[in-house]
């Protein structure tokens, strides 16, 4: 029987987006963000400053290769408007920050070039499809293989053994990339590395998403590559046209790049808070109807990503503070999803909580594409792990789980070492 999920063999841990090894990779230090953000909820909702600064922490962005002044958004009200307003803080920053390694995405465009090019994926990744198509397609079967794996044995990292090959091996099966090609694929796409690297790793993958993208161009078959070769997008005067390889392939790269290590890592997050909470997690297994707010809540309390840049389109007032044009601006989602205003007790987990609106996922007209998605990995994947890992509980063997990755971004837990009583 061949596999449909990617094995995570432990040679590749070092490699693969494991937040440790990257954060070590990139120097960036292990800090948890949120005692150090703690500090700025009695501070202004928009202070002048790098977040790193106001942190006291090593710059993991660089703002300053922009020349322009660094201003940080900390507030729910301030950093939704900055999200909502893309006229005024746009995704100009990514032409930095991912287009070197992606190319024209839709993380760097903007305004109507961004909405038609965005409008060419829309319909795969609504909450209908991602709940019908993705997941019995899919994630299901992703999910089964994995748990069937697990069962053999009574303990387990399920870092390396389910959050990671788990949104790898959706993404790529939903593409069409075959399991055996699917982990030196998303390898290729690495975002670190010196640009020799990044090159070679960009032409492999080119390469190989050409090939694919001939095959199903001649002979379509019920996959995310067969649609975007098909695809139409509008033009600026309302006809329309297919994409072009190079669109399509550069939607397929973002697309694989965005939807691996972010759910990997949430993922991760999620059932280590679980976890921590055991009492939190027993509601859930005996509750799966909170299964959706108990996810919204993890992601609010604990999203991986910490902080995102805007660049300043034009001189703007934000909650009375000036920011010039040509300015960055950090759009805090660490102190956001857990200002005061709007949570009681924000910095407590509590999955009880009702489901209100937040930023793991961002806001505005680059809200994350594949959110819904995402959401149902890990709901589908919490649901397996309570059905087929009884008495789950942490390995005493092993020392308590951590969370690494950069302060800022890529956060995620080291290791989730386990112990269970495998069930069917
Ligand atoms: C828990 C998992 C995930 C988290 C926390 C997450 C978070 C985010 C955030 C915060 C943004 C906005 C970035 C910005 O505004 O600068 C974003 C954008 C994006 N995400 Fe996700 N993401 C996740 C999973 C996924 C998945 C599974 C996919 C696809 C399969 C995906 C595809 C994208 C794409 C394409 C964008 C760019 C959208 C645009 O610019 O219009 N993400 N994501």
């Amino acid at each position: 029987m061949t596999s449909a999920t990617v094995d995570l063999s432990v040679k590749d841990r070092g490699t693969l987006f494991n937040p440790d090894d990257e954060a070590k990779a990139a120097g960036w230090g292990t800090l948890d963000p949120y005692p150090l953000l703690e500090k700025l909820h009695d501070g202004p909702p928009v202070v002048k400053g790098a977040l790193e600064d106001l942190m006291g922490i090593p710059r993991q962005y660089n703002p300053g290769m922009w020349g322009g002044e660094v201003y940080s958004i900390l507030s729910f009200e301030a950093v939704n408007k900055a999200f909502m307003d893309g006229e005024t803080f746009s995704n100009r920053v990514y032409e930095r920050l991912s287009k070197p390694a992606l190319g024209d995405t839709l993380l760097n465009l903007d305004g109507g070039e961004h909405k038609r090019l965005r409008n060419v994926s829309k319909p795969w990744f609504k909450p209908s499809f991602t709940d019908g198509w993705w997941t019995e397609m899919w994630t299901v079967a992703a999910v089964k293989e994995i748990f069937d794996r697990l069962t053999e044995k009574d303990q387990a990292d399920l870092n390396l053994e389910l959050c990671a090959p788990l949104p790898m091996s959706v993404v790529s099966a939903g593409f069409g990339i075959p399991a055996s090609e699917a982990l030196e694929f998303r390898k290729a796409l690495l975002l670190h590395g010196s640009p020799e690297e990044m090159a070679k790793g960009h032409a492999f993958a080119a390469e190989m998403l050409t090939r694919l993208m001939e095959e199903r161009r001649a002979n379509p078959k019920d996959d995310l590559i067969s649609r975007f070769v098909h695809a139409d997008i509008e033009n600026e005067d309302g006809s329309t046209r297919k994409l072009t390889n190079d669109e399509a392939m550069r939607y397929c790269f973002l697309i694989i790049h965005a939807g691996g290590g972010t759910t990997w890592r949430q993922l991760g997050i999620t059932i280590m808070a679980l976890l921590n909470h055991p009492e939190q997690m027993e509601m859930l297994r005996k509750d799966r109807s909170l299964m959706r707010q108990a996810i919204q809540e993890v992601t609010r309390w604990y999203p991986t990503d910490t902080a995102f840049l805007r660049y300043v389109e034009k001189d703007t007032v934000l909650e009375g503070v000036e920011l010039k044009a040509g300015s960055i601006a950090y759009l805090c989602l660490g102190t956001a999803n857990r200002d005061r205003k709007q949570w009681d007790k924000p910095d407590e987990l509590d999955i009880m909580r009702p489901a209100k609106r937040h930023f793991a996922f961002g806001a505005g007209a680059h809200a994350c594409l594949g959110q819904h998605l995402s959401r149902q990995e890990m709901e589908v994947a919490l649901g397996a792990m309570f059905d087929r890992l009884g008495d789950l509980r942490w390995d005493p063997d092993y020392p308590p789980a951590a969370l690494g990755g950069g302060t800022l971004i890529g956060r995620g837990p080291v290791a989730l070492n386990v112990r269970y009583t495998p069930i069917g």
